[in-house]
């Protein structure tokens, strides 16, 4: 079998080192890594993969779109799949800044928890990266999805973009304070109240919800809380937590619901990038954006 090849197309100056290191640990042969990548310079690049190998040789080249700015990298993303023709392409993957893997991983811990096609879900840090594809994937589970921002715009721009890919996309957009030293009010009080799921994708060392906000989800199943730095995104909930259960932190929640902190999700993160990218050689149609990684997700954790 020819060497495994990966081209890592990144739009960040300097190609992230973690998924180079990534792909070395999911067994690439030779990683070609090229940063400040954008859509027209990604053509000739791409060339050079599709056309080097032919028959059951081209499935040993792959590539992976990154970099922190997620818009640039979907455009590359875009811009790979609209490069190849017919059967002269290769296995892609796109996971700028490890949204698509830690939303796969965040949609696989809560799902071990509720029923996501009968569930509701409040997605707080609802407008960044990793918040928008939890929302996009609960939406596709079925889940009835509030998302959470502090400005109701941003929540309503996430509403109506997802929604333009997930038809029966149940989704409400809902503005926040700001200030965790208070209870939550209106709206988001009551959507926390119905929630099965609650999932905290704010800015890294950002808290979200305090604990008077927490002991007020009583119907919660799940807690998933994605920022490592502290404080907590939802106070009480360590980086470490996989599965803890709250005993005590909800009055009246009956059983009482799990808790995930970033390091918890942090390790079926990690199984679903290894394996995405072992995926991306085995067949040269290999795809892989979000949803194709929450499948990853289900069968690996
Ligand atoms: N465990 C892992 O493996 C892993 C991997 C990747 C990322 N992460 C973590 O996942 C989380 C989400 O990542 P991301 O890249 O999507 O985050 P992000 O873009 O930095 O922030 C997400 C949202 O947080 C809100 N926010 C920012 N600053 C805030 C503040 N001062 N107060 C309240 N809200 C604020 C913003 O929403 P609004 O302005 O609209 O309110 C923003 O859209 C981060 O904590 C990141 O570290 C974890």
């Amino acid at each position: 079998m020819a060497r495994r090849v990966l081209l890592q197309l990144d739009a960040d100056p300097q190609p992230s080192t973690f998924d180079a290191i990534v792909a070395v640990d999911a067994g690439v042969d030779v990683l070609l890594r090229h940063g400040g990548v954008t859509p027209e310079s990604a053509v000739p690049l791409v060339h050079g993969g599709m056309f080097t190998r032919g028959g059951k040789d081209l499935a040993s080249t792959a590539i992976f779109v990154g970099g922190s700015d997620v818009l640039a990298a979907e455009a590359i993303f875009r811009q790979v799949q609209k490069t190849f023709f017919g059967p002269v392409r290769v296995g892609v993957m796109l996971d700028p800044s490890g949204a698509n893997t830690t939303a796969a991983a965040a949609v696989v811990v809560a799902a071990r928890h509720a029923d996501l096609g009968q569930s509701k879900a409040v997605v707080l840090g609802g407008s960044g990266p990793v918040g928008r594809r939890v929302v996009r994937l609960l939406a596709r589970e079925g889940c009835a999805v509030g998302v959470a921002s502090r400005s109701v715009s941003r929540a309503e721009a996430v509403c109506e973009a997802v929604s333009a890919e997930v038809a029966e996309a149940q989704l409400q957009a809902v503005e926040t304070s700001g200030d965790t030293g208070i209870l939550p009010r209106g709206r988001l009080l009551e959507l926390l109240r119905e929630a099965d799921v609650v999932v905290a994708a704010g800015a890294a060392g950002v808290r979200l919800l305090g604990s008077h906000g927490l002991a007020e989800c009583r119907r919660a199943r799940v807690f998933v809380d994605l920022n490592a730095v502290p404080p907590e995104g939802l106070e009480g909930i360590q980086a470490s937590d996989a599965g803890r259960v709250l005993s005590a932190e909800i009055p009246g929640n009956e059983p009482p619901a799990v808790a995930y902190g970033a390091l918890g999700v942090g390790g079926v993160k990690m199984k679903i990038h290894r394996e995405a990218v072992q995926q991306i050689f085995t067949s040269n149609s290999a795809c892989l954006d979000a949803e194709e990684m929450l499948e990853i997700g289900r069968t690996v954790s």
